[in-house]
């Protein structure tokens, strides 16, 4: 780690600017405790990027998010924006910067804190325990394939059109992302696609069986998504590593989310190619949205940010050890008792963000002095 790793903070949208504040706290912490001497900069994108200069996406953003050794964003997006052209809309922001990074990799860990075990909808048997990481490709598919449009036909009939397109190298790429990181954890690796209708994923499929020569300590399994999905819900601990498509992989981690108890609990990691100098693009954000309707009213739960910036911590800036007290700091104050709105269960205290934030700084305290009596 560089003696003054530079992290981009993108507050974005909605919710967005509460629970990244929130994460501020902890930074200002890790540096005040740990000496990481972390320096951070604000950047705007998304609506609020659209409102002051026209467009969601400035050329400044981009150019401090080159610069920056790690972005952390909250999230993009609400209904003041949704009238607005495609071209210009908050979610073209958050695609733009993922395509100009070229952050391919998208990396949504689904785990099940035991406190949170009956704030499922799920049965705690069903999820307790729970360890999924879902490896979704994040710069192709459907989502950037052309052509693409709205037209209209000779008749005066309009035509929508989307291209699901993938390369050999774009599955591989994220593919060989997906392999090591089972080699990392459970050695059981599930590539999910719709090879019995979509040639493009049956081309997935194809070249996923082709990298698991290179892999053999890995176990690589094929499902369909629809029977994923369903298994997903039905006995979600048969999986270790998933790896799949943009889209199929939006679906599935909203899915998958939601069986830790709330969207608000899971984290992401968005990495690109290392470059020469050994520098990995990298961009960090919950998989919750921009919650509209609980903006601005100190009702966030800010856990999914800050556990995206211990992943930040662990992927980018090489410090496991400070991402472990993170996650620890998280579990302690799920075991105390602390619940935000969305995660509430009956004889719990109900916080809101800046109380959960402290909560959690407060734990992350207790944790040092743990450590130091250890
Ligand atoms: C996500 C979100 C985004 C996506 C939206 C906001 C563009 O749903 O990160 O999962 O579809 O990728
Ligand atoms: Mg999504």
């Amino acid at each position: 780690m560089s003696a003054s790793p530079f992290i981009l903070l993108i507050s974005g949208d909605g919710i967005g600017k509460e629970v990244i504040a929130e994460a501020e706290k902890i930074i200002h912490w890790l540096n005040d405790h740990h000496k990481t001497g972390i320096h951070t900069d604000t950047a705007l994108l998304g609506g609020v990027a659209y409102d002051a200069t026209g467009t969601p996406f400035p050329k400044e953003t981009l150019e401090k998010a080159q610069k920056a050794d790690a972005i952390l964003l909250g999230a993009v997006g609400g209904p003041k924006w949704e009238a607005l052209d495609y071209s210009v809309r908050p979610e073209r922001g958050l695609l733009g910067i993922r395509k100009e990074l070229g952050l391919f990799a998208n990396l949504r860990p689904a785990l099940c804190f035991d406190a949170l075990a009956d704030a499922s909808t799920l049965k705690r048997e069903v999820i307790a325990g729970l360890d999924i990481l879902i490896v979704r490709e994040l710069t192709g598919g459907l989502y950037f394939g052309e052509p693409k449009g709205v037209e209209t036909l000779p008749n005066g009939e309009k035509r929508g059109f989307n291209t699901l397109t993938y390369t050999s190298s774009e599955i591989q790429r994220v593919g060989r992302v997906a392999f090591e990181l089972a080699q990392k954890r459970g050695k059981k690796l599930c590539s999910i696609d719709k090879a019995n209708v979509l040639e493009s994923t049956e081309l997935w499929r194809q070249e996923m069986i082709a990298l698991s020569k290179d892999y053999p300590d890995v176990a690589l399994s094929h499902m369909y998504v629809d029977n994923a999905a369903m298994q997903l819900v039905r006995n979600p601990r048969q999986f270790d590593v998933i790896v799949t498509e943009n889209m199929f992989g939006d679906i599935l981690s909203d899915c998958a989310a939601m069986l830790t108890g709330s969207l608000g609990m899971l984290p992401s990691a968005s990495l690109g190619t290392k470059g020469k100098d050994g520098r990995q693009p990298a961009l960090y954000e919950p998989v919750h949205g921009s919650a509209p309707d609980i903006a601005g009213q100190n009702k966030a739960n800010p856990i999914a940010t800050i556990l995206s910036l211990a992943m930040l911590l662990r992927y980018s800036l090489d410090r496991g050890d400070l991402a472990d007290l993170i996650e620890k700091a998280v579990t302690q104050t799920l075991a105390d008792g602390y619940r935000t709105g969305d995660i509430m269960q009956p004889g719990m205290k109900q916080v809101s963000t800046t109380e959960m934030g402290d909560a959690l700084v407060k734990a992350m305290n207790d944790q040092k002095q743990k450590g130091k009596a250890a």
